[in-house]
């Protein structure tokens, strides 16, 4: 029985179609944001998975001028680290289309550990201020352990209100982060989950099962998602 908040279960049998379905749903995704608001708010999850679809996504037809980019983590490295989510985003997105910097909230890391996080946490809420949910799509991609965005396991559940907050992990490349918190995760109407590759595919059978003892199942418990999976 699949887990109610999943929206669709994409199959591709591989990379190609795999970039191709998740191209296409998240311009369609996109353009039905646009048709009922005037700013579509998009969240741009790190990592490698996603890195093809944001190349893919400069190519598209796209009214940048609508779009607010939210970055939703960030490795504490230098912006010209190739470990950067925003040196990755900007090498695949950002350089390529017209989009002013003051519609793209990033962790800018050059301010220094703390303040990046304090800085994005100040557009963080000055954004949903405006209007809720914080979100109208993200991208996720997730962890061999479960992870979404800077979002580990064992990390630390911050303050409620908090939009934003520091994480560390011993597993992964880079152990300074800063991410969003579930809290803003899930201030979101709707979500693409990227899951790709057979080390990840026992963390899919569980979301399917409706585990929610991970960080991707617990966005899912809150979020309406639709995964597209390739093994
Ligand atoms: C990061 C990402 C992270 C990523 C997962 C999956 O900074 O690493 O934001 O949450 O989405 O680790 O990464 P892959 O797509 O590389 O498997």
């Amino acid at each position: 029985m699949q887990h109610p908040m999943i929206e669709a279960i994409v199959h591709a049998k591989d990379e190609h179609e795999f970039l191709e379905k998740a191209s296409i749903h998240l311009l369609n995704t996109i353009h039905e944001i646009l048709s009922t608001q005037q700013f579509c708010r998009l969240g741009l999850s790190g990592g490698s998975t996603p890195k093809k679809l944001y190349h893919r996504l400069s190519e598209m037809h796209i009214p940048w001028e609508r779009m607010i980019l939210i970055i939703l983590d960030e490795r504490n490295v230098p912006l010209t680290d190739s470990h950067s989510n925003y040196g990755m985003i900007r090498d695949e997105l950002l350089n390529a289309i017209k989009i002013s910097p003051e519609q793209v909230i990033f962790f800018n890391t050059t301010l220094g550990y703390d303040s990046a996080v304090l800085s994005a946490e100040q557009k963080l809420i000055h954004l949903k201020k405006e209007r809720t949910p914080l979100f109208d799509l993200l991208i996720l991609g997730a962890g061999p352990d479960g992870h979404i965005a800077g979002i580990f396991p064992d990390s630390p559940q911050p303050q409620k209100g908090f939009l934003t907050m520091k994480t560390h992990t011993d597993t992964y490349d880079v152990s300074e982060r800063m991410t969003v918190t579930m809290e803003a995760l899930t201030s979101c109407t709707s979500a693409i989950l990227l899951v790709s590759g057979h080390e990840k595919a026992h963390i899919f059978h569980k979301i399917e099962q409706g585990d929610i003892s991970t960080p991707v199942g617990i966005c899912i418990e809150k979020v309406s998602t639709t995964i597209i999976r390739q093994d």
